[in-house]
């Protein structure tokens, strides 16, 4: 996969995907704008570089068009982050958006309205692609958190055009690497959250390098009740639940965690580690999250939740990486071939 700066991109129109993707507020506030932060430096490249940036994402899983999943509120905030102005177009296929484009000026960015309001979009449909392929020159990928769905603006613009991958994406590859790809030794997981079945495939692959997997509450309950697949020579440090804490870790489980985390020089952590959404129960992560931070591993941090949870407490910037995926992050490093990547390497 080749990086945007490959790209001669002055004077060429720029499809950039990217995941913008963030929680909203029914009045429209943005409650956490990470994700669209972490998009600004390829925004910013495009634009530096004398490029027309139209970008592409999508909001929520909308089933028809409606103000709830305008992108409206997130073009004014990227607006805000730029410094510049940052134009919504309406209607990403129609007459109109070929006339707003053509008219565009280098180093000037539009976002297009939610890709999510076309049905096509998730149905991956080739012409729908090769519409949205039509209105740029050069097409970038920098939306790691949703490269693992096979849509039309991540798999099918890049069969028309050439594609490169962002900033953001060659960062989070990078990072997530360093995880997958000899990890420095001890490497500890730690895996909150519940719905153990969506993380059996990550904690199986994640065990054949890991020296301990730390386990959540809730987790804790589902492994031990049904079972997990994962390598024999990685230690399984359980929490030991309703004994010790209810609906978050209790003092033993922390301590017990925080030994391993101690040790280690790698250190992966997915999923908060109690019900947080009540601060009362923030006691454990909050213990796990200065724990990594002071053990000075190479640690990795993902999941919607819980970087929203870091970022309340201002300790985001503490970590090595803090990923803005969640499933797509899960995925990468489960050894699945995220369709967003493979169509890159095409
Ligand atoms: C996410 O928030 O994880 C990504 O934007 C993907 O969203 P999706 O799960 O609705 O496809």
């Amino acid at each position: 996969m080749n990086p945007v700066k490959d790209f001669q991109v002055n004077g060429k129109r720029v499809l950039l995907r990217v995941d913008i993707n963030v929680p909203l507020k029914e009045d429209g506030t943005i409650l956490d704008d990470f994700r669209l932060r972490k998009s600004i430096p390829t925004i910013q490249y495009i634009v530096e570089q004398q490029g027309k940036c139209i970008i592409i994402g999508h909001l929520g899983r909308p089933t028809s068009r409606s103000k709830k999943y305008s992108l409206q509120p997130i073009a004014k905030r990227l607006q805000e982050l730029l410094g510049r102005t940052v134009v919504l177009l309406q209607d990403p296929i129609g007459e109109s958006v070929k006339k707003d484009i053509a008219e565009m000026k280098p180093g000037e960015v539009v976002v297009l309205e939610n890709i999510r309001f076309y049905k096509e979009e998730e149905d991956n449909d080739p012409q729908f692609a090769k519409k949205l392929a039509d209105l740029g020159d050069l097409y970038v990928n920098d939306a790691f958190a949703v490269d693992h769905r096979a849509h039309a603006s991540l798999v099918g613009i890049p069969k028309y055009l050439p594609s490169r991958m962002g900033l953001l994406l060659e960062k989070e590859i990078h990072a997530l690497e360093k995880i997958s790809i000899n990890p420095k030794k001890p490497f500890v997981v730690v895996v909150g959250g519940a719905k153990v079945e969506t993380k059996a495939s990550f904690l199986k692959a994640i065990s054949k390098h890991a020296d301990a997997i730390l386990l959540g509450d809730l987790i804790t309950k589902e492994v031990q009740e049904k079972g997990v697949d994962v390598s024999p020579n990685t230690e399984l440090v359980y929490a030991l639940n309703g004994v010790d804490g209810t609906f978050d870790l209790g003092p033993r489980t922390i301590q017990a965690f925080c030994e391993k985390i101690q040790l280690a020089k790698t250190i992966c952590w997915a999923g908060p580690l109690g019900m947080i959404e009540e601060e009362k129960y923030e006691k454990g992560s909050l213990a796990i999250a200065y724990a990594i931070i002071e053990s000075k591993a190479f640690a990795v941090v993902g999941g919607g939740d819980l970087v929203g949870f870091l970022g309340k407490h201002n300790l985001r910037e503490k970590f090595s990486h803090v990923s803005t995926g969640g499933g797509a992050m899960l995925a990468f490093l489960s050894g699945e071939k995220l369709p967003g990547l493979e169509a890159l390497e095409k």
